[in-house]
């Protein structure tokens, strides 16, 4: 059995990160093109470095935890990936976590394969080098370079790993052919509005079983044989435990 899941901002929203679109987005009040661009960072870096900040910062509050909906993809995929769990001719098993969420909850849950597309916001990046690091702390002007702190022209030189509009997402190669052998796809509140996120359920095979679980109807919906319409954190674990059965799973 190959599982390929791909979520978005609805699965941490219960754990307190706000999703990008509708009331109380983190999009509402931001200009896209400001906060989110290889141009708007160029304009002003200070400001954006300021809106990642908040975001680092939020995340890191002891209030922001993985919800059940985490915990039970962690959960599933153990079970998927349990070595007495070998489909009818016996091969391997597959599992990916194809997550949109810049933020690590998927990870904090236990999840083992998980591919951050758009990035981690927990980690910075060399603009000179492309070089990634572990970070935790606001990000300046002044920030030095964590491997040449006395360098005063090497302050400044690091940006936030994350993927902005315009830039090429991370493991699209590797996303496309995890969907291509897919036998079951999940799409996991997820706006279906970004693409190629998006249109990563038109790559799946027609033999591929695709289910969706959103608060609401998504554009992407009428692609999906089954559409799930509820809280992420009632909805998943209980999908995953139907699935778990049918599969007979451990
Ligand atoms: P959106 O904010 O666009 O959509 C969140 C979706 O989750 C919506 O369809 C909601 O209906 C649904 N939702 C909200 N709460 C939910 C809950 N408790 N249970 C189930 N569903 C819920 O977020 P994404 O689709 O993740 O990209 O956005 C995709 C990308 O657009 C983001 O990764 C980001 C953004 O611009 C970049 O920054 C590159």
């Amino acid at each position: 059995m190959n599982v390929l899941v791909l979520t978005g901002a609805g699965i941490s929203a219960e754990s307190g990160v706000p999703t990008f679109r509708g009331a109380d987005g983190l999009w509402e009040g931001h200009a896209i093109e400001d906060v989110a661009t290889p141009e708007g960072f160029a304009r002003r870096p200070q400001s954006v470095h300021q809106f990642y900040n908040q975001r680092r910062k939020q995340l890191q509050h002891a209030d922001v935890a993985p919800n059940a909906a985490h915990l039970a993809l962690a959960e599933f995929e153990q079970a998927v990936m349990s070595p007495h769990t070998a489909d009818d001719h016996e091969s391997a098993n597959q599992f990916l976590l194809v997550t949109q969420n810049i933020d690590n909850l998927h990870v904090r849950a236990g999840s083992q394969r998980v591919l951050p597309m758009h990035g981690e916001l927990l980690k910075v990046r060399c603009i000179d080098t492309d070089e990634v690091f572990d970070w935790t702390d606001d990000l300046s002007l002044d920030t030095p370079h964590p491997q040449d702190p006395s360098n005063p022209r090497a302050r400044g030189r690091l940006r936030p790993h994350v993927v902005w509009f315009g830039e090429m997402p991370i493991g699209l190669d590797r996303i496309a052919r995890a969907a291509s052998t897919a036998d079951v796809f999940l799409a996991i509140g997820t706006s279906g509005l970004v693409y190629p996120a998006a249109g990563i359920v038109r790559q799946t095979s027609p033999a591929c079983r695709r289910i969706e679980i959103n608060l609401d109807d998504t554009p992407a919906s009428s692609v999906f044989d089954e559409t799930i319409r509820g809280k992420a954190t009632v909805e998943v674990p209980q999908l995953l435990d139907r699935l778990a059965k049918e599969w007979k799973l451990g």
